[in-house]
């Protein structure tokens, strides 16, 4: 069974339970790494820990859910294994996998609605990677020229 890691801030507590439950409703096993209250948090917190949990091998995938889904994108990209994509609908989800073969995926909790993001995390989580030219792509991510 597939450990799928979830974690937010406050701006995303509630798409955050939401698409918490259906992980689990998809017979997933759900690694939940908070926040669970509305309390103000620091997203970058919460984003570490999440790809600290998929870089280690403690999670497959992971979910992270902010107020727009920007920040908290952002913090999460800012590891080489992690390729977070921010998503806003069906497209978007199924070609991050296909081609980007990312292994995060961020909503904003303010900016899309519930309905989008289980559509999106569905698709997320049931679309394989298309390897062949993609793969040359994707493992240059890792390694950019510095
Ligand atoms: C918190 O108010 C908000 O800034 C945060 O959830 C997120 O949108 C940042 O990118």
């Amino acid at each position: 069974m597939s450990i799928i890691a979830i974690a937010g801030d406050h701006g995303g507590i509630d798409l955050k339970s939401l698409l918490a439950k259906e992980i689990e409703a998809l017979g997933y096993d759900l690694l939940d790494l908070g926040t669970n209250g509305p309390e103000s948090v620091d997203y970058p917190d919460f984003a570490y820990a999440l790809a600290e949990a998929v870089r280690g091998g403690k999670a497959e995938r992971g979910v992270v859910v902010c107020g727009s889904g920007i920040g908290i994108s952002i913090a999460a990209n800012r590891f080489p294994e992690i390729r977070c994509a921010l998503v806003h609908d069906a497209y978007g989800a199924r070609t991050c996998r296909e081609h980007n073969d990312a292994n995060v995926i961020a909503f904003g909790g303010r900016t899309t609605g519930p309905d989008v993001a289980l559509e999106c995390l569905r698709i997320f989580l049931g679309t394989e990677f298309e390897g062949g030219r993609h793969a040359r792509r994707v493992g240059k991510l890792s390694a950019p020229p510095l």
